[in-house]
C-alpha cells in the first residue's frame, strides 16, 4: 500500500476568536481542541502527523499527547493553501496520501477518516474531499456539481452566489490528495480578490479545468464536521462533546444525576456506581473511585479518590488524594498536596494544605491544617489552627496517633505533640508535648464576685 501522510492545518490568525492564543489551543472538556483531530487521525497508525503551526513554541507535544509530531511553520497566515504549501519542501520527494485536515473540527472520528482514506485510495482521483449535508450550511464552503453530479468547485461563502448558498452540501474542510502529483496544481491557486488568501478548496476547479477527476466522500453525521471559528460555536461543540462523554459514563456505571449541569473534562476517570449531583465540576487528571458520592457545587481537579469516599456539597479539592471511605465537605477546601487516610472527616469551613491527615482522624469544624503530619485517630477540634508561617518560612506540625485537640488551639509549629496527649480548648501551644499528658496553655479563669451588681450601683 502506498504511504500515508497526515497533515493537520493549525495556524491561521484564528480572528473571529478574538484571542491571543491560537485557536487550535483552546480547551473543550479539558484539552486543545487539536488533540481531538490529533486522536482521530492517530487511530489510522500514522508514522508521524505533519502540523502546520504559526509558531511552535504555544505548542507543547505533552499536551498534544506525546504522538510523533513534526511542526511546519506557516510564518504569514495566508490561507489554507498556503498553509499546505508549507509542506511542499518535505513531501514533494514523497509517493503517497496527503490527507490534509482542519485542525478546529474536533468531532471528526477516524471512522470518517479511514472511510475517506480508502474511498479516495479506490478512486484512484488525485483528490477527495470529504462532504457533509447541513440543514444551517452558513459559514461553509458550498460544494458545486456539475450535470454529471461530479465535483467541480467549492465555494467560500463570502464568494458565493445567493443561489450557491442555498445549497446544503459543504466541503468539511478533510482531504486526500495524492502526492506528489498535488503541489503543482496547489501552487497555481490564486489569491481571493477579497480575502487575499489562498483557500485551498480552490485546487478543485483547477484540477477540473486540467481534466482531473475530483472524488468525494460523505461523513457519516453531519455533526462530526463541525468546525469551531468563534467562542459561540467553541461553547456548542464542547456541549455536544459533554453530552457524547457523559452519556458514556453513565453506560459504564456512573449515575448521573443530571447531566446537564454537570462538568466532567474528557481527562477524568469515574469508577461504577458513584453518583454525581447537579453542578459538579470534575476537572483534570481527577480519578474517582467506585460508590463515591460527590454533592453539590462541588469541585474537584487533578485529584485522587478511592472508593467510597463522600464529598459533600461546596467543597473544592485541588491536586489531593483522598482514600477509601473519607467524608469531605460540606464547604471543606483541600489544596494541593493534601492526603486524606481512610475512613477520616474533614468537615464544614476545615482547610488542609500540603498535610497528611491519618486513618479515621476528624477535623469536623473551622479549622487550618497546613504543612501537618497527622497520624490516625486524632481529634481535631473546632477552630484549631497550625500557624506555620512566621511571615518568612513556613514549618511543620506532626500530630501523633490519637491525639485530642480541644477546640480553639493554636499549635505555633514547628511542634511535634506526641501520642496520646490531650491539649486543653482555648491553647496556645508553643512546646512540644510529651506522649499521653495534658497541655494547658491559657490564663487561669478569674471570677470577682458581686462585680456586675457593684457596676450598677456606681452609675446610679
Ligand atoms: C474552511 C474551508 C471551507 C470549509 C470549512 C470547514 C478554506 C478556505 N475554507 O473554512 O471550505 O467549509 O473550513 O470547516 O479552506 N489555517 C492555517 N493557515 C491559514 C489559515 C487557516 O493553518 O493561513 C487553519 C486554521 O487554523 C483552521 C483551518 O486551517 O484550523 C481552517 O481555517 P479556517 O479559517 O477556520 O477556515 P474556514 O473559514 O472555517
Ligand atoms: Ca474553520
Amino acid at each position: 500500500m502506498d504511504d500515508f501522510y497526515p497533515l493537520i492545518l493549525a495556524a491561521g490568525k484564528g480572528v473571529r476568536m478574538r484571542s491571543d492564543i491560537p485557536k487550535v489551543l483552546h480547551p473543550l472538556l479539558g484539552k486543545p481542541m487539536l488533540c481531538y483531530v490529533i486522536e482521530a487521525v492517530r487511530a489510522l497508525h500514522p508514522s508521524k502527523i505533519y502540523l502546520v503551526v504559526s509558531d511552535q513554541s504555544s505548542m507543547r507535544k505533552e499536551e498534544l499527547g506525546n504522538y510523533p509530531l513534526e511542526f511546519i511553520i506557516q510564518t504569514e497566515p495566508l490561507g489554507t493553501g498556503h498553509a499546505v504549501l508549507q509542506a511542499r519542501h518535505l513531501l514533494q520527494d514523497r509517493e503517497g496520501v496527503l490527507m490534509v485536515m482542519n485542525g478546529d473540527s474536533p468531532l471528526i472520528t477516524p471512522q470518517t477518516l479511514r472511510g475517506l482514506l480508502r474511498s479516495h485510495r479506490k478512486s484512484g482521483a488525485i483528490a477527495t474531499t470529504l462532504t457533509a449535508m447541513l440543514d444551517d450550511p452558513t459559514g461553509y464552503g458550498r460544494i458545486i456539481r456539475g450535470s454529471d453530479n461530479r465535483i467541480e468547485a467549492s465555494v467560500e461563502e463570502r464568494e458565493a452566489t445567493p443561489s450557491q448558498r442555498q445549497n446544503k452540501e459543504v466541503n468539511a474542510g478533510f482531504y486526500c490528495f495524492k502526492i506528489p502529483h498535488i503541489f503543482p496544481y496547489l501552487a497555481k491557486i490564486e489569491r481571493s480578490p477579497h480575502h487575499k488568501e489562498y483557500y485551498l478548496p480552490d485546487v478543485f476547479s483547477i484540477l477540473r479545468k486540467e481534466g482531473e477527476e475530483v472524488n468525494s466522500f460523505p461523513a457519516s453525521s453531519p455533526q462530526e464536521v463541525l468546525g469551531i471559528n468563534n467562542r459561540y460555536q467553541l461553547a456548542m461543540v464542547e456541549r455536544l462533546m459533554r453530552e457524547e462523554f457523559l452519556k458514556n459514563l453513565m453506560m459504564k456505571g456512573v449515575t448521573i444525576v443530571d447531566p446537564h449541569s454537570t462538568y466532567i473534562d474528557s481527562t477524568v476517570k469515574v469508577g461504577k456506581d458513584t453518583v454525581i449531583h447537579p453542578q459538579v465540576v470534575l476537572q483534570g487528571y481527577t480519578r474517582i473511585g467506585p460508590r463515591c458520592q460527590i454533592h453539590s457545587f462541588s469541585k474537584i481537579s487533578h485529584s485522587w479518590l478511592g472508593q467510597e469516599v463522600i464529598i459533600l456539597s461546596n467543597s473544592v479539592i485541588e491536586s489531593s488524594r483522598i482514600r477509601k471511605g473519607a467524608r469531605i465537605g460540606p464547604f471543606a477546601r483541600l489544596r494541593p498536596e493534601s492526603l486524606i487516610g481512610p475512613q477520616a472527616k474533614i468537615g464544614n469551613f476545615v482547610e488542609v494544605k500540603k498535610s497528611v491527615v491519618g486513618r479515621g482522624s476528624k477535623a469536623n469544624h473551622l479549622t487550618y491544617l497546613g504543612d501537618a503530619i497527622i497520624g490516625k485517630k486524632v481529634n481535631i477540634g473546632a477552630g484549631t489552627i497550625t500557624c506555620n508561617y512566621d511571615g518568612k518560612k513556613k514549618w511543620q506540625t506532626i500530630i501523633e496517633d490519637g491525639v485530642f485537640i480541644g477546640s480553639n488551639t493554636e499549635i505555633i509549629a514547628p511542634l511535634t505533640i506526641r501520642k496520646g496527649a490531650y491539649i486543653g480548648a482555648g491553647s496556645t501551644i508553643t512546646k512540644e508535648v510529651p506522649p499521653h499528658s495534658l497541655a494547658i496553655a491559657r490564663d487561669r479563669q478569674v471570677n470577682i464576685k458581686k462585680w456586675v451588681l457593684r457596676n450598677r450601683k456606681g452609675k446610679k
